[in-house]
């Protein structure tokens, strides 16, 4: 698929209400493609019916259910598959979580990661579609105030290189790339982290942030998302995304 061929393609995007997925989802529609969305969130998913346009489809549904994965991939049967949708964790130290907070987002991101990628290769989905997961830069050097949620991010890293192995040895053509952005506070999810650890360093979060380096923004994770959908990049089956832009990993 090259640029400009991503006009009229069909495109769907789990966590589409907020934060990167929004973005995402902009993105895509901005380029001309037909963008399915999927959040619980019916206003805001209603907000951006408006400003997007007819080329915009919002479905509000659980994206962890099992049920909507099947049933949307069999409707949408989507070119670009974007698996987006993550639970926001709880921000306290190993021995503050209980079991359930530890593993929420088991629950929610690598529970949904899993369904997805499963439909996408027992459907399957159309030779030269792509399977985008959001990992995350944690997976590689984790996220001590954030319980389960680095080792479930690690978890979509190495799923994600499974299906790849899986849609080679069928020849089925379908590419999967996990893709891991550096924490930015440009999101609910990302403002929450970072309040976080500057709390911990005694810090206000615009020295913490002066001390991390140039953030990330949700327009530029936007941007890398179409770059990859469309094989810009070499192809790889992860990359690090930090505001300097993609970097292929190992
Ligand atoms: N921000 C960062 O610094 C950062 C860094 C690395 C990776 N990530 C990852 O990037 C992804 C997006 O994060 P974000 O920062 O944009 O977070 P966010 O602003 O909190 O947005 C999360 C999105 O996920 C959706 N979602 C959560 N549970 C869902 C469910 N069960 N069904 C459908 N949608 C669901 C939310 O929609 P509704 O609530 O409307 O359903 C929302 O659209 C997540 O997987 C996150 O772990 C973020």
């Amino acid at each position: 698929m090259s640029a400009h061929e991503i006009s009229g393609v069909s495109v769907l995007v789990t966590g589409a209400s907020r934060g990167f997925g929004r973005a995402i989802t902009t993105a895509f529609a901005k380029a001309g493609a037909e963008v399915v969305g999927v959040s619980r969130d019916r206003i805001r998913l209603e907000e951006l019916r408006v400003e997007l346009g007819p080329g915009f489809a919002p479905v509000v549904a659980d994206a962890v259910d099992p049920v909507t994965a099947g049933q949307l991939i069999d409707q949408y049967r989507p070119t670009v598959l974007v698996l987006n949708a993550g639970a926001n964790p709880l921000a306290r130290p190993l021995q503050r979580h209980t079991w359930q907070t530890f593993s929420r987002n088991w629950e929610v991101d690598v529970k949904h990661a899993f369904n997805w990628t499963r439909e996408a290769l027992l459907l399957p989905l159309d030779p030269g579609s792509v399977v985008i997961a959001m990992s995350s830069g944690a997976a590689v050097n984790g996220s001590p105030l954030s319980g389960g949620y680095a080792g479930a991010k690690a978890a979509i890293r190495f799923l994600t290189r499974y299906a790849a192995d899986e849609s080679e040895r069928a020849a089925l053509g379908i590419r999967f790339i996990s893709l891991l952005p550096k924490l930015t506070p440009a999101t609910d999810l990302g403002s929450a982290a970072v309040a976080a650890y500057a709390a911990r360093d005694g810090q206000d979060v615009a020295a913490y942030l002066e001390k991390t380096g140039p953030a990330l923004t949700a327009e530029q994770v936007g941007r890398s998302v179409l770059e990859l959908a469309v094989g810009l990049a070499n192809d790889r089956d992860a990359y690090l995304l930090t505001a300097a832009g993609l970097t292929p990993l190992p």
